[in-house]
């Protein structure tokens, strides 16, 4: 049996008086020649622990004074009140120490390769590889357990409303989500795969088949997909399905289970329903399908104003049936004309040819790349439609509707962050609904899903269906906070007419569909339930509830960039009779 009888900061005020006996790590032993200080630690916090050699034998002494940082030991002794000028109080047990009076090494450590404390700088190279040492960190232990609590109470709360947990397969086939799969090769049977679940999308529709009317899971995803900050290519979703239920149905449960975690870990009170924008204005609004909504500087199309404006660009633009669209930066005149080049270079990385811009002085008159070139009063009037005022920046981008509105979006962005626009205190939840069934792609030359395959049509598209594909909405919603898409959702397909016609515009054949997806859509002869579902990354969730920059800072053990993990060196070779069992030879 375990004999500790405290945990390192639970030792306070009210344990002075009482014997201890503590485990824990080593933080630090300071020998002051004949007294040892040694702060103690575990998950819990840090207690000073003193070492004195008036009071111990020899060998305690001698003991105290081998202890190197990061020593596993246990310590028996006394908690007594410190002096009040020995009391420190940046410790929760800065009251006390613990005086002792016995101890073991229970196991000792080698000078560990990074520094064991919240406010040093080591590199993220280094506390990766040392990931196990890394996670010793009080910041980290803390987050490990804001994580667990975030997903105790989602499942508390699902619970609640009836829902039922249940585990699907990792060894799946590939699943409709749009990103590369990973592939485990099967030994059985060589030459054929299993996929990893991208979600347990396809799973959690046949289990609405199966009649369970309300699931969910806390669910590993695996999509092999370049990193970024808030992606990785392993994650975790917290994942839902109902039956006979609209898109409110989902939302309310999701709201619910949101505003839970909000009230009972950050004690705030979301106000519900939340708002809901749909894709159209989101992207006319904000340029972006997941905007910030915690700072204004919103987009104004102003096509019609500059009409006839004399200023080629624009008119060429109007012209070819393009948007001209524009923002106004309040106070962000006093830019350098490097500082609004760099901008014009930026946004050219999102495929417009330039931006145009003016600032307004404070005397009214302007500096403008385009001015020169506007006849008459036009630029007046444009000024005026965007309601620019001396001091203020206005930036135009004239281009093909959805291009020039995303980098205009991206150009927002980068501006609220430069300007200090962005109250980081903020949590700014909504939904964005109605996004379009289908997305062209330029590349492969056919319309691919925006959501999945088997999201439902809004009914009065459903017969734009066979006249303007690329108009029709999607029953899809997403839930988007601080411009990060923190969940995705939608109204299934349990038609089976609807959902052939939606293979068709994917440009499968029915033999093709039925080769991909044959057991669902043959599965779906059998009765199949109205459906719907949502999921959320629970990765991305406690990133930004916990003010993370990053998902490596929410993950225990995360991978970097590459997909790769510096601490266990995966992916990597393995032994060559372990290929030969699968039938696989490496070519280089
Ligand atoms: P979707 O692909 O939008 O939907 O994923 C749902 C949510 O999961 C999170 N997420 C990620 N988090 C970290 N790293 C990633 N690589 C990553 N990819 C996605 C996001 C995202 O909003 N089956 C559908 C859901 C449904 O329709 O029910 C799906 O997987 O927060």
């Amino acid at each position: 049996m375990n004999n500790r009888t405290h945990m390192c900061g639970e030792v306070t005020a009210e344990a002075a008086g009482q014997s201890v006996i503590l485990k824990g790590w080593v933080q630090r032993a300071r020998n002051l020649g004949g007294i040892v200080f040694v702060w103690l630690r575990d998950r819990t916090g840090i207690v000073q622990v003193v070492f004195d050699g008036n009071d111990i034998s020899k060998e305690l002494l001698e003991l105290a004074e081998s202890l190197r940082s990061e020593y596993v030991i246990e310590v028996h002794g006394q908690a007594r009140m410190r002096a009040p000028e020995a009391v420190n109080k940046k410790l929760k047990t800065g009251e006390v120490e613990v005086v002792a009076e016995s101890a073991i090494i229970l196991n000792p450590s080698k000078t560990p390769p990074i520094y064991i404390e919240d406010d040093t700088k080591e590199q993220e190279s280094l506390r990766l590889k040392y990931r196990y040492l890394d996670l010793r960190r009080p910041s980290m232990q803390n987050m490990l357990l804001f994580r667990h609590k975030v997903i105790k109470l989602l499942r508390d709360y699902m619970d609640e409303q009836g829902f039922i947990e249940v585990e699907t397969p990792i060894l799946s086939k590939s699943t409709p989500e749009g990103a590369r799969d990973y592939l485990v090769p099967a030994r059985v049977k060589p030459g054929t795969f299993y996929a990893l679940p991208q979600s347990p999308q396809i799973y959690k529709q046949l289990l609405m088949l199966a009649g369970l009317d309300k699931y969910y899971q806390v669910a590993r995803c695996f999509r092999d997909e370049d990193g970024r900050a808030d992606r990785q290519p392993e994650f975790t979703q917290f994942d839902m399905e109902m039956s006979f239920i609209d898109p409110e149905d989902i939302q309310t449960v999701v709201e619910g289970a949101y505003a839970h975690v909000f009230k009972t870990l950050l004690n705030i009170e979301l106000t519900l329903p939340l708002r809901r924008i749909t894709w159209r204005d989101a992207m006319a609004r904000y340029g972006s399908d997941k905007p910030d909504t915690r700072f204004g500087m919103e987009i104004q199309d102003v096509g019609e104003v500059v009409a006839g404006c004399g200023f080629k660009v624009f008119e060429e633009a109007l012209a070819a049936g393009n948007t001209v669209c524009a923002i106004c930066a309040q106070d962000a005149g006093h830019m350098s004309r490097k500082e609004l080049d760099a901008l014009g270079e930026f946004v050219k990385t999102y495929h417009v040819r330039g931006l145009a811009w003016a600032v307004v002085n404070e005397d009214g008159t302007l500096r403008s790349s385009f001015a020169k070139a506007m006849q008459g009063d036009s630029m007046q009037r444009l000024l005026d439609a965007v309601s620019a005022k001396p001091g203020d920046a206005v930036f135009v981008i004239a281009d093909k509707k959805y291009v020039a509105l995303t980098a205009m979006g991206q150009l927002r962005l980068r501006l609220g962050k430069q300007l200090n626009l962005i109250d980081n205190k903020r949590y700014d939840l909504l939904w964005v609904t109605e996004f379009p069934l289908l997305e062209w792609s330029d590349e492969e030359n056919r319309f691919l899903a925006m959501h999945h395959p088997f999201t439902n049509v809004m009914e009065e598209d459903i017969p734009l269906m066979d006249t303007d594909p690329g108009a029709v909405r999607a029953k899809a919603y997403d839930l988007v906070m601080n411009g990060v898409e923190m969940g995705s959702g939608s109204i299934r397909i349990h038609q089976s007419d609807v959902q052939e016609k939606m293979f068709s515009l994917l440009g499968f054949t029915k033999e093709q569909a039925w080769e991909q997806f044959g057991f669902l859509l043959g599965a779906f002869q059998y009765g199949t339930p109205p459906h719907g579902g949502f999921a959320f990354g629970i990765d991305r969730m406690v990133m930004i509830l916990s003010g993370a920059e990053s998902l490596r800072d929410v993950l225990a053990f995360p991978k970097i960039q590459n997909g790769a993990c510096p601490m266990m060196d995966t992916p990597s070779a393995v032994q060559p009779e372990q290929l030969e069992q699968l039938k696989i030879r490496c070519v280089e």
